[in-house]
């Protein structure tokens, strides 16, 4: 008997005026004009031969985890749910694993230290998809993904063809990518290929709240599972679960400012945490710079900043993609009336 499942309809079905609520971490009230789910590369393709991308590219909608929409958006959205993991190739060190964009990137994490592949066990938790970890090269506890990133495949709307981008191609930065930048809006990664360690895995534990919690069990000798319990144990304790509280995890970038702009805050701020970095540069973090600012926990109708992680915007409960939009604003020119350094969201404002 033949099975045929309805998620890989042979045909991508556009919908009209598709409430977005659900497919955004926020929890914001939206709708679409036009939306279609994409469940594998020929999706992709059909919609090309049916001319879908012609008169204007979709946003592409991932997990939703760093998206503020708008309460109405007159735009076709295209949600990527292009799914499938697989090992494609190994030696005797290393193993290549190949993942579809529309997979879960934290069931992917947990795949791989499952298997004892290691690499990307500092990335647990990030919420989102696959598909869009290289596109803000996402990062956290002293990883970022183009440390383990070989290639991607993406599917190119102006074309309609597929192309392949290895890591130098991809333009990778500090929550940046080419992808953010030239050809942002043009292109939808359909797969995403991680080389992983088999063996000699190399443990990064030496990021502060990392190596803390570490001691702090009596950790002496961590194995990449104990590097990837302890990332859960710390998100979850400082960043709010979107099942229970609306968010988009960091909503402003860490500010790189010039170490000239950094001596006036010393003078006043002598805990200031900062980063040293390449060229005469500090990284600031922006959690801490919102808390000076008086604005950690701090509610104003639905939205809020969060208790334990004051980077995090949270919906209470009915707030709007406005209000967000507004929170986040207010943040941001307290921010620079206080210390002259201009936060830039990390979320991506879509209206
Ligand atoms: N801090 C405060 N107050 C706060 C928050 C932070 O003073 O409310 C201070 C902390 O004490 C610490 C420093 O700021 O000294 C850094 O804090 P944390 O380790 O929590 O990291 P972060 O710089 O705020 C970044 C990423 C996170 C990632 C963590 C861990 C960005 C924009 N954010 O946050 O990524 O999980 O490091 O590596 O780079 C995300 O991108 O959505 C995200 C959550």
């Amino acid at each position: 008997m033949t099975h045929f499942s309805v998620k890989s309809s042979s045909h991508p079905q556009i919908k009209k005026n598709f409430d977005l609520t659900s497919f955004n971490t926020l929890g914001l009230p939206s709708k679409a004009a036009r939306f279609v789910e994409a469940f594998s590369t020929d999706h992709l393709l059909k919609l090309h031969e049916q001319a879908f991308f012609q008169e204007e590219f979709p946003f592409v909608l991932g997990g939703g985890s760093n998206v503020l929409l708008k309460d109405y958006l007159d735009i076709s959205v295209l949600k990527n749910s292009i799914s499938g993991k697989k090992v494609i190739k190994q030696d005797d060190s290393f193993v290549w694993i190949e993942a579809g964009a529309g997979e879960n990137w934290h069931e992917l994490v947990d795949w791989a230290v499952e298997q004892d592949f290691g690499g990307i066990e500092n990335l647990a938790l990030i919420p989102g998809t696959v598909g869009a970890a290289p596109i803000q090269n996402i990062g956290a506890y002293g990883v970022e993904l183009d440390q383990v990133f070989e290639s991607l495949e993406l599917f190119d709307m102006r074309t309609g063809k597929l192309h392949t981008y290895c890591r130098e191609e991809c333009g990778f930065g500090y929550r940046d990518s080419i992808f953010k930048h030239e050809l942002k809006g043009r292109v939808i990664v359909t797969k995403v290929v991680l080389r992983l360690t088999k063996i000699n895995h190399i443990i990064h534990s030496s990021y502060r709240s990392l190596n803390d919690f570490l001691r702090e069990n009596n950790i002496t000798k961590p194995e990449i599972g104990d590097i990837f319990d302890a990332v859960v144990a710390i998100r979850r304790s400082k960043l709010p679960d979107p099942a229970d509280l609306g968010n988009a995890g960091s909503f402003f970038k860490n500010p790189v400012v010039e170490r000239a702009a950094l001596e006036p805050i010393l003078h006043e701020y002598s805990d200031i945490p900062y980063f040293e970095m390449e060229g005469e540069v500090v990284k600031i973090p922006a959690g801490w710079l919102i808390e000076k600012a008086g604005w950690k926990g701090r509610r104003v109708g639905n939205v809020g900043t969060y208790e334990n992680q004051a980077l995090v915007i949270v919906n209470h409960g009915g707030a709007t993609g406005e209000e967000i939009y507004e929170h986040a604003m207010r943040i941001k020119a307290s921010v620079k009336k206080l210390f002259g350094i201009d936060l830039v969201p990390e979320v991506n404002i879509v209206q």
